[in-house]
């Protein structure tokens, strides 16, 4: 375990070429005007598929090949064929990618945890996972996990033995090798959740009217969690806003939309159109958030225009596939309700796979109708760590801090 952890700092010191004196400093804590780089020793992540990291597939089983290809080799947990957004911000502060909190394999808890499931709303859903698809991890449930987390880790650390180096230390010295500091306090909390909530609505033959009309419940939950989360000591929180669903093949498959109300990128407006609604009301819920709570730092992130960018230019970025799929079977954009990327048909007694990948899965953006290709990913990450994207600009190691 040590030895794991000097690995990472040394990665972390050759990635972003600090002297050890700021890592150990420890510009955790949130400063006005703070201009040390932030070493943020854990992430806590909260979301759903666009940065689940195998919750999902702990639960209901592990997303099929071909997902995984690109990087990991094989199936592991994400439903893309590499990196989701949130592996590359750890890797960015040389962290191990965060483990799922509910996979009780390989899982190292002491860089933080990941919450996030495919298919988690907000709010929770009426509807059943076996009915419609999505997650009964929804926010709420993730806010459970995190808090049993944050109270049991400390007692279960207290029997000694292996758990002391399994979970994170609270108010205690990290790893005895660096000052007294708080895992929870210091910790990167990071949030990419609000897509599916939308989607909920429409996929219950709700209006545009209406679902618009629950937006701002479902923002107001989610500022109430950041601010339980607060309660309990965080104190960094990145936050992504959510995408323009009008552009994925599995919204506007289901629900066609007329001719007119189909933009020039080939993606459907009215459901971009709440998507930015519901971003205009996060970014306000975000910025009452910093009037409310002086020692915290809140970004918001601008995902939604990196992401229409590579719809409406991807060509300009690399990418020689928008809308159609990587990963898929049939249909106009390779993409299917019935057969998704790895399903499998038993044709006259031997199984063949139906949905598969593209050859070069680095030219597309959309991997499998519904998630982005880690190329995608990428291109996210590289344009949010600047800061040129957040709201304040402040760039991904500088998040520990207030900028106003
Ligand atoms: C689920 O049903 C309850 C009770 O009718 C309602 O208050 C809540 O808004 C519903 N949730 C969703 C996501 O529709
Ligand atoms: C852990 O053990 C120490 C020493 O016995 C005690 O002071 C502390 O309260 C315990 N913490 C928890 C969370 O049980
Ligand atoms: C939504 O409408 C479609 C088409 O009319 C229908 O097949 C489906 O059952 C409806 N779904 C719900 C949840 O009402
Ligand atoms: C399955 O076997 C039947 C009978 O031999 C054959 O006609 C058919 O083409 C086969 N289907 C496929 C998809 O190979």
């Amino acid at each position: 375990m040590e030895s794991r952890f000097f690995s990472s700092l040394v990665t972390f010191l050759v990635l972003s070429s600090l002297s050890l004196s700021p890592w150990l400093a420890f510009a955790g804590r949130p400063a006005t005007g703070g201009n040390q780089k932030c070493c943020f020793p854990a992430i806590f992540n909260f979301g759903d598929s666009n940065s689940d990291t195998g919750g999902l597939s702990a639960v209901f089983g592990q997303a099929p090949p071909p997902h995984g290809m690109t990087f990991f080799g094989g199936p592991a947990g994400r439903y893309c064929d590499g990196r989701v957004i949130v592996d590359f911000i750890a890797e960015h502060f040389g962290l191990p990618y965060t483990s799922p909190y509910l996979s009780a394999i390989g899982t190292d808890l002491n860089y933080g945890a990941n919450f996030a499931t495919a298919g988690s709303t907000i709010r929770p859903q009426n509807t059943t996972f076996h009915d419609t698809g999505f997650s009964p991890i929804s926010l709420d449930v993730q806010w459970n996990e995190f808090y049993d987390f944050h109270t049991r880790s400390q007692v279960v650390r207290n029997h000694s033995g292996v758990y002391q180096k399994l979970l994170p230390k609270n108010k205690a010295a990290y790893r005895d090798i660096l000052p007294p500091i708080d895992v929870f306090n210091n910790g990167l909390y990071t949030f990419d959740i609000g897509q599916n909530d939308l989607t909920a609505g429409y996929f219950l033959n709700k209006t545009t009217d209406e679902v618009r009309e629950y937006v701002p419940e479902v923002v107001n939950k989610l500022k109430d969690i950041i601010s339980w989360i607060y309660g309990l000591g965080g104190r960094s929180f990145w936050i992504h806003n959510t995408g323009p669903v009008g552009c994925l093949p599995y919204v506007f498959e289901r629900i066609p939309v007329l001719a007119s109300q189909v933009d020039e990128a080939g993606c459907a407006i009215p459901f971009n159109d709440v998507a930015q609604y519901f971003n205009s009301k996060l970014k306000e819920a975000v910025a009452q958030l910093r009037q409310e709570f002086p020692l915290g730092a809140f970004t918001y992130v601008d995902i939604y225009k990196l992401k229409y960018t590579m719809f409406h230019d991807g060509a300009k970025h690399g990418f020689t596939e928008t809308i159609k799929n990587c990963c898929g079977f049939g249909g106009r954009y390779n993409f299917n309700l019935k057969q998704g990327c790895g399903s499998m048909e038993i044709v006259n007694g031997t199984q063949v796979v139906l949905g598969k990948a593209c050859d070069k899965p680095g030219e597309y953006v959309v991997w499998d109708g519904v998630h982005f290709t880690e190329a995608a990913n990428k291109f996210i990450y590289n344009n949010i760590v600047s800061g040129a994207h957040s709201d304040p600009p402040v760039p991904l190691d500088m998040a520990c801090h207030r900028m106003d």
